[in-house]
């Protein structure tokens, strides 16, 4: 048995935060965000939205595209960094309030979040312990930014992405590979947690982003090239390329790589930010409803982040 996706949905919160905008509150410019980074807006939760209120717009929004309902759903997993609450896990929330039964847990790897749920999805589809999934990525970043430190706010944004990944007869899912190297865990964190030293402290997420830049680009180059040799693909025989959304000069580097023109890159960088675990599953949605994607299309999805973590998908849609 394989896994393959029948639906893609996204959400992105209505208020939208202008370059410009930050250059009112932070030394910082439009000019130097969209050269240095590719990104023009990003979109901020309202005050009454959390990450589960996200989820759930997206979740809707892919049942609806896969002809499905909650009833169907027998295993909910949510990758993200910043959960509603400590417990219970941004799944559970949502399965009380869609009305779904079945496993349900968060995934925590950061911006690999979306990829490591999905590969985890596959997998308990593959072994029959799952029939039909709801994958998300679901991300409230601003709530974790430093709106005083122009290094890191002005890169990040809000929402959600998820599919619906059902089993299937034929794949689907072709191939997927995750890693991780804690050795580089201060070049990208959020240093306040439960059982930390520095409990009851707000969590902020400070980067070294030339640093982070670097590994960023080795990391996922390697990456390319291991997805290529293990499926005897030449460079060049990907359709699209569905990168996570950091930096539109990794995303290049990546591409180029991989022997893609920009044009077969689904970027969605400019309008929505750095999304970290939704930034796939939302430029995913995005390309298959403008109709870019298409059904049989072999798109290669990848992501890279704090921990760091990192994760690849070969994917027949
Ligand atoms: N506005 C204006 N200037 C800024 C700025 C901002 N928002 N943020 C930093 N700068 C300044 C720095 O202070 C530095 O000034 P200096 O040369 O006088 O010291 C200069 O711009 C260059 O900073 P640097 O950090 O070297 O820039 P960069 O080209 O590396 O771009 C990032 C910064 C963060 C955009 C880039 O490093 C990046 O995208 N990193 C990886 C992000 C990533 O992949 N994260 C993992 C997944 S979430």
């Amino acid at each position: 048995m394989y896994s393959h996706v029948s639906g893609t949905g996204m959400y992105l919160p209505e208020r939208a935060l202008t370059n410009n905008e930050l250059a009112k509150i932070v030394n910082t410019s439009d000019e130097w965000i969209r050269t240095r980074t590719g990104i023009e807006v990003r979109h901020i939760a309202a005050e009454n939205e959390a990450t589960s209120h996200l989820a759930e717009k997206a979740a809707y929004s892919a049942l609806e595209a896969s002809g499905l309902g909650p009833k169907d759903i027998d295993m909910v997993v949510v990758g993200t960094c910043t959960p509603d609450l400590i417990l219970p896990n941004v799944a559970c929330l949502l399965q009380e309030r869609m009305g779904m039964t079945g496993i349900a847990f968060s995934v925590e790897a950061a911006c690999s979040g979306f990829i490591y749920a999905l590969t985890i999805a596959d997998q308990f589809i593959r072994l029959g312990q799952a029939k039909c999934a709801l994958v998300v990525g679901a991300e409230t970043m601003s709530r974790l930014l430093d709106w005083g430190d122009r290094e890191t706010c002005v890169l990040f944004g809000d929402g959600a992405g998820a599919v619906i990944l059902e089993a299937a007869e034929n794949p689907g899912i072709l191939f997927s590979d995750l890693g991780a190297d804690g050795k580089h865990r201060d070049l990208l964190c959020a240093d306040a947690g439960v059982s930390s030293l520095k409990v009851g402290e707000t969590a902020k997420l400070h980067m070294k982003g030339n640093e982070v830049f670097k590994v960023a680009v080795r990391t996922l180059e390697a990456m390319v090239d291991k997805v290529l040799l293990e499926n005897g693909l030449e460079q060049g025989q990907i359709d699209w390329f569905v990168p996570h959304q950091a930096n539109v000069r990794i995303i290049e580097a990546t591409a180029k790589r991989l022997g893609l023109p920009m044009e077969r890159v689904i970027l969605t960088i400019k309008e929505h930010g750095n999304t970290s675990a939704a930034s796939i599953p939302m430029a995913l949605d995005t390309a298959v409803r403008d109709g870019r994607i298409k059904r049989g299309d072999l798109l290669l999805m990848e992501a890279f982040g704090a921990g760091f973590t990192w994760g690849s998908c070969l994917l027949r849609y």
